[in-house]
């Protein structure tokens, strides 16, 4: 692992996946090639601005010239793909660029890794490819579907996804598995729960929660909150995708999870505990449509392969989370002006001013 792109590394996870692999390891050079939607944001990487090591690229994972120029430049041998449009309730009021974006975007990442990774790439039966170079496909355990009361997503439970956003992650990994079979692509793909820490964007469940809480305003909580997701800390997700990088085998599948399944009402309760805020301003707003009921990972195939385990307990990770937004309060203002404001109350039906969801 010499030349990295890592995609979508101005978002959520992918901004901790830069500054981690960086980190950790001295001897890589890693491109950034980031669209910059709502979603990313590069004050996450303002310490690397003069880091040799490290390059931006602001471009769409679409524009098949860009990726085919950038391999050409860089010279990549691994590739870790972030980049998506990675919200369910923007999927569910927009699902054609989670479409574009999360399958065809990840389709031009494979055809330009396997344009240069392949020993004769016009050979079309030949399945040989540059020593060492490898292709991860960042998934999540909602390609899974929705579970009842008990079971836990292996590998090997049927995908069955629920929302437009799982649909197309589900879509893109089809994809990957199929560059794998037919072409022999050296690919992973890893399926992980749900994300927290710093640099999340305040629309997902946490930092949205955190935000509201501080503003005294409204927490909209879906249905009767009682969702059950499975959540592991960014950093730990990180460490799972180098294992994986490093020790995957390849054509696999890997669950990443923190076995720390929480009720959604569970955890405003603890946030607002936290801030001194009282659970009156908890308000049970219209469920989501289609929202699934629970995930839960089993993770003993990256516990037992690769040695991984989640470093964090949930309550240390929650807590140092909390504190990460209350340490932040200028990250969060910038980001939640403007098209924030705006997506808030269209999303939540309420008016701009009063912040109160109906
Ligand atoms: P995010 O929305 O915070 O970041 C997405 C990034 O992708 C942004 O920087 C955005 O600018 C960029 N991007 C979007 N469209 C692009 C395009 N066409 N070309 C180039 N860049 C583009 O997302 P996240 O929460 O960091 O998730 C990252 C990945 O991890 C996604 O693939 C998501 O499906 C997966 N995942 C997320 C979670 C979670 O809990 N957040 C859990 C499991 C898997
Ligand atoms: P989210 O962070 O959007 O992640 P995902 O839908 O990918 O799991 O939501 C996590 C859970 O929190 C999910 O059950 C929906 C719920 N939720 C609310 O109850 N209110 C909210 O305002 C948001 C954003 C999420």
């Amino acid at each position: 692992m010499k030349n990295i792109l890592v995609t979508g590394g101005a978002g959520f996870i992918g901004s901790n996946f830069v500054q981690y692999i960086l980190e950790e390891k001295d001897d890589v050079f890693l491109v950034n090639l980031d669209l910059l939607t709502y979603a990313g944001n590069l004050e996450n990487l303002k310490d690397l601005e003069t880091d040799t090591r490290y390059q931006f690229v602001k471009g769409d994972i679409r524009d098949r010239e860009l990726v085919s120029r950038l391999f050409d430049e860089y010279d990549f041998d691994t590739v870790v793909h972030f980049a998506a449009e990675s919200h369910v309730d923007r999927s569910i009021t927009d699902p054609e660029v989670f479409l574009t974006t999360n399958v065809l975007g990840t389709q031009v990442l494979l055809d330009a890794a396997k344009a240069h990774w392949k020993l004769e790439p016009d050979n079309k039966y030949s399945r040989e490819y540059r020593a060492g170079v490898r292709y991860l496909q960042v998934s999540t355990d909602e390609v899974y579907g929705a579970l009842g009361k008990t079971g836990m997503f292996t590998e090997a439970t049927p995908l069955s996804p629920n929302s437009p956003y799982s649909a197309s992650k589900a879509s893109a990994d089809l994809l990957v598995r199929a560059y794998y079979h037919t072409y022999g692509l050296p690919v992973n793909i890893t399926r992980c729960s749900n994300n927290y820490g710093p640099y999340q964007f305040p629309e997902k469940l946490i930092p949205l929660m955190i935000h509201n809480a501080q503003q005294d305003i409204p927490l909209p909580v879906y249905g009767d909150g009682m969702q059950i997701r499975d959540w592991l800390h960014v950093k730990d997700h990180c460490v799972a995708i180098l294992d994986t990088l490093e020790r995957g085998r390849l054509g696999e599948v890997y669950n990443i999870g923190g076995n720390h399944e929480k009720a959604n009402l569970e955890i405003v309760r603890l946030i607002l505990n936290e801030l001194q805020k009282p659970e009156s301003l908890i308000t049970y707003v219209q469920d989501r449509p289609g929202h699934d009921r629970r995930y839960a990972i089993d993770n003993t195939k990256i516990r037992s392969e690769l040695g991984w385990q989640p470093s964090y307990t949930f309550e240390q990770g929650i807590h140092e989370t909390i504190q990460w937004y209350l340490s932040n309060a200028e990250w969060v203002r910038r980001i939640t002006t403007g098209a924030y404001q705006e997506y808030y109350a269209k999303m939540y039906n309420v008016s701009e001013e009063k912040g109160k969801p109906t």
